[in-house]
């Protein structure tokens, strides 16, 4: 399979890849829209003449399932795309939710494998749907033997690198499941940015990623992003017309399609075997949806 690339880069900006493109008359839900790369995005797309659905934490929970459920049953329309951005890094104490799935892989994997099977009557033929995943998707598959650190030690990091890897993974498995009713997925990296998604970072997490100096100041490196370069691929993969018709992909931080890659401790480019592996994506698919049902 050819790896597509696109004209975009690293430093090109939502309202950029957005240039002259009309989405007059498109519906677009994008969680977690209310900060960070979520709000960059949903501004671009406004700006470029989308219906932007953005609901607060309040209106749609995505750790709680019957919180999922009851936003997609009240759901009334059309659907021409859904952008699954929110997300939580690095809970620092092991956490379960509702329905006793690790926090992490709960909120950024499940909620929005529940959002999106729940909205799908409503998907129009050839929706787009971009799921937000992150370079620490190399550093680790999702260990089906222990999805929610039963019987080894949390670990925060560990946690977020296993909801990310599902995340692509969910890209993958709706590809499988609906590519035939002309639903695209993508997955994305956005590279990294300063948002709220690093509020349980302390001091020492941050400085040892780069993001801050000794005296406590905020550092930004050269390859880190604003939040509207940060949200670039997001609406590249739901409304450019150069990747229309693209499907089950993962986009790296510099908005082109990543090279398969094996994974390992020290997160580099490219996406992890494990993360498009079609056998785990249906293995989590099956997992996903027993918890959905159970409800
Ligand atoms: N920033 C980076 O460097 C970076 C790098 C790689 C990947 N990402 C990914 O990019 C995405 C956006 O993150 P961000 O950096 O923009 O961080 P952010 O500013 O913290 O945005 C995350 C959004 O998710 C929402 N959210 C969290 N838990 C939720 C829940 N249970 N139900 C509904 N909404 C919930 C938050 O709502 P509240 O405001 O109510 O908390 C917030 O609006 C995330 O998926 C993140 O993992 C970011």
């Amino acid at each position: 399979m050819t790896r597509i690339n696109t004209p975009f880069t690293a430093r090109t900006t939502a309202a950029e890849v957005l240039a002259g493109v009309d989405l007059t008359g498109k519906r677009i839900l994008i969680t977690g829209g209310g900060s960070g790369l979520g709000q960059a995005a949903a501004d671009a797309l406004r700006q470029a003449g989308a219906e932007v659905v953005s609901p607060a934490r309040k209106e749609l929970d995505l750790s709680d399932l019957g919180s999922v459920r009851a936003y997609s049953e009240a759901w009334t329309g059309p659907v021409d795309a859904v952008i699954a951005n929110a997300g939580i890094m690095a809970v620092p104490e092991r956490r379960l939710t509702a329905q006793g799935w690790e926090l992490q892989l709960g909120t950024n994997f499940l909620g929005h494998f529940a959002l999106l099977t729940g909205l799908r009557e409503h998907l129009v033929p050839g929706a787009r749907i971009a799921i937000v995943s992150s370079g620490i998707q190399l550093r680790g598959g999702v260990d089906f033997d222990d999805p929610h650190f039963e019987n080894r030690p949390y670990d925060a990091f560990a946690a977020y690198a296993q909801s990310k890897t599902a995340t692509v993974l969910l890209a993958v498995g709706i590809g499988r499941h609906w590519g035939t009713d002309g639903i695209t997925a993508n997955a994305l990296a956005p590279g990294y940015i300063h948002t709220n998604l690093q509020r349980h970072l302390g001091p020492d997490a941050m400085r040892a990623a780069g993001a801050m100096d000794d005296e406590g100041n905020l550092v930004h490196p050269d390859y880190y992003k604003t939040p509207e370069q940060g949200a670039a691929a997001e609406v590249m993969l739901v409304a450019s017309p150069l990747l229309a018709g693209v499907t089950g992909r993962y986009f790296d931080d510099d908005n082109q399609e990543a090279e398969v890659v094996t994974g390992g401790p020290e997160p580099a480019k490219g996406v992890a075997e494990w993360s498009v592996d079609p056998a785990a994506a249906d293995r989590l698919w099956d997992l996903a949806e027993a918890t959905v049902n159970k409800l």
